[in-house]
């Protein structure tokens, strides 16, 4: 069974979709094998996003991932990294599909609601730095 590294970022919090979203991802048929709300410091943010420190877009979205709760959940499932990024939709919420948590909620590049791992790899990878306990 395949596992992705989700989170609903701190403005998925903040506007009260965490419901919304979580439903999104159950009513597919993925289950939650981990979840914890957490809100993350600066070394956390910046040893999930390790391939995008050097970035222009990093500080601000550091900035952004650090500025309130936010919610980490490991989901279970047949495909489950590339079912959740279909989900998930385009990075920007201005250009993702209709149908998509970002195309249906976000109008953002930045404030786009959700991250999902963007390979097995990166899942594995992910959830060793969030969840420990999981890892293989
Ligand atoms: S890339 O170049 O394809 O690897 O990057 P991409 O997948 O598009 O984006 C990687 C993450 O960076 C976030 N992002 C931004 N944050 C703040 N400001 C700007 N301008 C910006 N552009 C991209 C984007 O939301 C991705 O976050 P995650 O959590 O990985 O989805």
């Amino acid at each position: 069974m395949a596992r992705t590294l989700v989170l609903l970022k701190p403005d998925a919090v903040r506007r009260g979709l965490v419901g919304e979203i979580l439903s999104r991802f159950e009513a597919k048929g993925l289950t939650i094998a981990a979840m914890e709300q957490r809100h993350v410091d600066g070394a956390l943010a910046d040893q999930h996003y390790a391939e995008h420190v050097e970035r222009d877009f990093y500080p601000p979205l550091r900035a952004f991932v650090t500025s309130g709760p936010l919610v980490a959940l490991v989901l279970e499932g047949d495909e489950a990294v590339e079912v959740v990024r279909a989900l998930n939709g385009a990075t920007d919420g201005r250009k993702a599909a209709p149908g998509t948590i970002r195309g249906d909620l976000s109008l953002s590049n930045r404030e786009n609601l959700v991250h999902g791992s963007d390979s097995a790899e990166s899942a594995e990878r992910e959830i060793a730095i969030w969840f420990p306990q999981l890892a293989l």
